[in-house]
Parts: structure tokens; C-alpha cells; sequence
């Protein structure tokens, strides 16, 4: 076989900015606010730091040393590291994650556009939060406008994937990234400054476990009901569906479970240390999204909102608190702008996935794999972005096509291409690979790596397993 030539990452810093890029995005800022809001703050939080240590860790290492030791696309990987078996239907169901998450994520990065725009019109000023949720509302409704910054924004991604890996992905990352960090940082201290913000930090950091165990006090307590009634109570009343998201949440955060990373861990080079960095990177990433919780809440129960706002809660909530800042007006552009940016580092990560796929099983050329990959993506993108306008009143399981898409994206897609992937690293690879793989770059502790083994084996698959069996056999889908 030719050996091909791989364009790769600069080291440790540059997959450190890269991934964390990758990670960091609408996710954080956007999904996380109002997924949490909506299922109770607290409660949502404390099972998406739990999922995040247990799961999130472990299926990113996982994915860093599968690309790395097979240096292939999602698909190939597999193929190369287990050939002649099956395990190749997860990267094929990462390359069709790509397609779901893509099509709707490029609806609200198209959004974040549009919101550079209004900020710099001067369109927020003087709006009450009322007002300004009717101004989404207004925007998201329309045809034109929306689907215009979708397509711009899938153009701008597409742009970046034909760059290539080192000019186009690393660039970008390093320098915006901290900026960003510090911005969010300052709205966060205005949030909580705020008066009546007290509530919105409660709201997101006292666990009301009533959301997760709903099991009746009473009926547990009675001494003439036996044991085995009350554990089948016990379990039968607890939220699956709430654990689900949180789980789905955490996957869609840290970008794992379709191969992201297995592509971005194919461009690493063999001296990169996979721990250390899995853990920077996940640590990023969940900062961010606890900081965008800082930054949302206080300030929208301070101003009278509610938490469960949907999909619209930050494009309404951002611009209520740049209007309450100093210097508000630039702020808020330059807010848009990086979470553009932000938006752009992760969709870009995601095209990357279809890309690979595309060039390196069918060897199409780098453009021509992503103007195939960006565009049929777009076409089924204007079905989500259609449906916050015409298509509002077609749902399917209840949900609107882009609610559809989101949901599937991350409680079916990801959560089952994750419990796949440590499935795929503890049985089928083996502690050994993995060990040499994790020992590059720097030696584990061999304790460290015994955890990580016991935990990628065992505890992940049964967890994702469980909450999966819970959220779709006992709880149904909701
Ligand atoms: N993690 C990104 C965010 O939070 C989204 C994302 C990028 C993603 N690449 C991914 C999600 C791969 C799942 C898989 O915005």
C-alpha cells in the first residue's frame, strides 16, 4: 500500500486548540442554556458533570487513540483496526451523524449572523426582553433571511475544510478562542450583578432531584408493601428522559461519539500526549458551558424570563444583558462575532468527518469532497431552518423537523456512537494497543490507565446502556 502523506496538527498545542475549538461552540453557548432550562437546571447539570467524568472522558480518549493508531477517517479507521468484521457500521453511523448534526447546527450558526448584523443596526437598543423575543421570533419566521445565513455560513465552512488542516482549522482556533473565554467571563459578572440574579444562580446550581427521582415517599415508606414493589417503584419513577438528554448533552459538548475526534485523532502527531490533552480539552469545554449558565440564568430571571424558553432563549437573552453593560453596543458585536467563529471551529469539524470520509474511501479530491459533503448537507439544512417558519405545523413524534433533528442528533446518534466506541476500544482493541497508544507522548501511571480500562470496559457501556434501555424502553420517547 502507497503511503500517503497526512496533513496533520502542529503538536500539542495545535490539536489542543483544534479539538477544544471543535468542542467548544453553539453547544456550550446555545444547546446547553436551554436543554438545561428546560430540564431543570440543577438537577440537568450535576447529570451532565457526572456524564461528563464518566462517559465524555473515556470516549474521547477512546476516539483520540483510534485515529491516531489506525490514522484514518471515521469509516477507514474501524476498517483498518478490525477488518473483515462489522465494527465498520459505527463510522458509518458517525458520517450520518455528521449529516443530522450539521443541518441543524447550520440554522442557528446562520442565526449568530444575522445577530452581527442587528448589533451592529443598533437593533437591540432600547428593546424589552419582550420585545426582543419577539424580534427572534420575527427573524426565525421569515424564509429568506435565515436560509440566506445558513447557506453563507455552510459556504464559510466549506471554504475553511478546502483550506486543509493546519491553515484552515488550527489557525483560527488559537488566537479567538481566549478571547472569547474573557468575554464570556465579563457577562457573566454583569449577569450575576445584576439585581434579582440570585434566583437564576440558584436555579442552576441547587439540584432539585425531584426532576430525576420522582418515586413517591409514602409508597416506599409503607411497611407492608415488600422490597421488591418498592425497588420496581423506585426505579419505574425515575426521569430517564432527563438523564438521556444530559447525557446526549454531554456528547454533543465535547463532540464525540461520531467520529469527530476519531478524524481530528488521525492528524495527531505520535509524541502528543492523549491524556493530558483529552483532559485540557474537556475541561475547556465544560467551563464553557458552566460559564454560559452563569451568564444566562442570573440575568434572565433577573429581567422576568423563564428558563424553558427553547431553542430562541440566548439570541433573546445575549442582547437584554449587552444592553444593561457598558459599552454594550460593541460588546455585542464582537460577541456575535466570536461565537460565529466559535460556531464556524466546530462546524467545520463536523464537514471535516464527511470529508475525510469522502476523500479517503472514494478518493474524491479534498474540493470536490466537500462541495459534494456541504452541499447535500445544506439541502437538508433548509428543512430545519424552514421549521421556525413555514414549516412550523410539520411534526413528526410531536416535534417540529429541526427539534427532529437536534434531538436524534444527540440522544440517539451520539449516545449510541458513544456507547459503540468504548465498546469498540475495550473489547475489540484491547488494553494492550490502548496502553501503547495512551503511554506516547509520556507514561500513564499504570493505576490511571487500570481505571480508565475498568471504566471504558465496564462502567461507560453499562451506564450509556442503561440510560438508553431507561429512555427508550421504559420511558418511551419523549
Ligand atoms: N461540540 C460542538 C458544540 O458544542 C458541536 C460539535 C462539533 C459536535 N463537532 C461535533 C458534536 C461532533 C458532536 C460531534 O457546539
Amino acid at each position: 500500500m502507497a503511503i500517503k502523506q497526512r496533513d496533520g496538527f502542529s503538536g500539542k498545542l495545535g490539536i489542543i486548540a483544534a479539538a477544544t475549538g471543535s468542542a467548544i461552540g453553539l453547544g456550550n453557548i446555545w444547546r446547553f442554556p436551554y436543554v438545561a432550562g428546560e430540564n431543570g437546571g440543577g438537577a440537568f447539570l450535576l447529570l451532565y458533570l457526572i456524564f461528563i467524568l464518566l462517559i465524555g472522558i473515556p470516549v474521547m480518549m477512546s476516539e483520540f487513540v483510534i485515529g491516531r493508531r489506525a490514522e484514518s477517517n471515521a469509516f477507514g479507521s474501524f476498517r483498518k483496526l478490525a477488518p473483515g468484521t462489522p465494527w465498520w457500521m459505527i463510522g458509518m453511523l458517525g458520517i450520518v451523524a455528521a449529516f443530522v448534526i450539521l443541518s441543524f447546527y447550520s440554522t442557528v450558526a446562520g442565526w449568530t449572523l444575522e445577530y452581527i448584523v442587528q448589533a451592529i443596526n443598533g437593533t437591540f437598543t432600547g428593546k424589552t426582553h419582550e420585545q426582543l423575543n419577539n424580534n427572534f421570533a420575527e427573524f426565525t419566521s421569515g424564509s429568506f433571511r435565515p436560509l440566506l445565513w445558513q447557506i453563507i455560513f455552510m459556504i464559510l465552512t466549506a471554504a475553511v475544510v478546502i483550506a486543509g488542516v493546519k491553515k484552515g482549522i488550527e489557525k483560527y482556533t488559537k488566537v479567538l478562542m481566549p478571547v472569547f473565554i474573557i468575554m464570556i467571563i465579563l457577562m457573566c459578572i454583569r449577569s450575576v450583578s445584576l439585581p434579582g440574579a440570585s434566583e437564576g444562580l440558584k436555579f442552576l446550581f441547587h439540584p432539585d432531584f425531584s426532576k430525576i427521582f420522582m418515586y413517591d415517599q409514602s409508597f416506599l415508606a409503607q411497611d407492608t408493601i415488600g422490597l421488591f414493589p418498592k425497588i420496581n417503584h423506585f426505579f419505574s419513577t425515575i426521569n430517564y428522559s432527563i438523564i438521556l438528554l444530559a447525557l446526549g448533552q454531554a456528547a454533543f459538548s465535547l463532540s464525540i461519539g461520531m467520529g469527530a475526534l476519531i478524524t481530528y485523532g488521525s492528524y495527531i502527531r505520535k509524541d502528543t500526549p492523549l491524556f493530558s490533552t483529552t483532559v485540557s480539552i474537556a475541561s475547556a469545554d465544560t467551563l464553557i458551558a458552566i460559564l454560559s449558565g452563569v451568564m444566562i440564568f442570573p440575568a434572565l430571571m433577573a429581567l422576568g424570563g423563564k428558563p424553558d424558553g427553547g431553542a430562541g432563549l440566548v439570541f433573546v437573552t445575549l442582547p437584554a444583558i449587552f444592553q444593561q453593560m457598558p459599552g454594550g453596543y460593541v460588546f455585542a458585536i464582537a460577541f456575535f462575532v466570536l461565537l460565529a467563529v466559535a460556531a464556524l471551529t466546530s462546524t467545520i469539524s463536523i464537514l471535516e468527518v464527511v470529508v475525510a470520509y469522502l476523500k479517503e474511501e472514494l478518493n474524491l479530491s479534498r474540493v470536490y469532497a466537500t462541495l459534494i459533503g456541504a452541499g447535500s448537507i445544506t439541502i437538508i439544512g433548509v428543512f430545519c431552518t424552514l421549521s421556525f417558519g413555514p414549516f412550523k405545523d410539520f411534526t413528526i413524534f410531536g416535534k417540529t423537523f429541526f427539534d427532529l433533528m437536534d434531538y436524534l442528533a444527540a440522544n440517539v446518534f451520539l449516545t449510541f456512537g458513544a456507547l459503540f466506541i468504548v465498546l469498540f476500544t475495550g473489547w475489540k482493541l484491547g488494553k494492550a494497543n490502548f496502553m501503547d497508544e495512551i503511554n506516547k507522548g509520556g507514561k500513564i501511571h499504570p493505576t490511571i490507565i487500570s481505571v480508565l480500562i475498568f471504566i471504558i470496559k465496564y462502567i461507560a457501556p453499562i451506564a450509556v446502556g442503561a440510560v438508553a434501555i431507561g429512555a427508550f424502553f421504559i420511558k418511551g420517547l419523549t
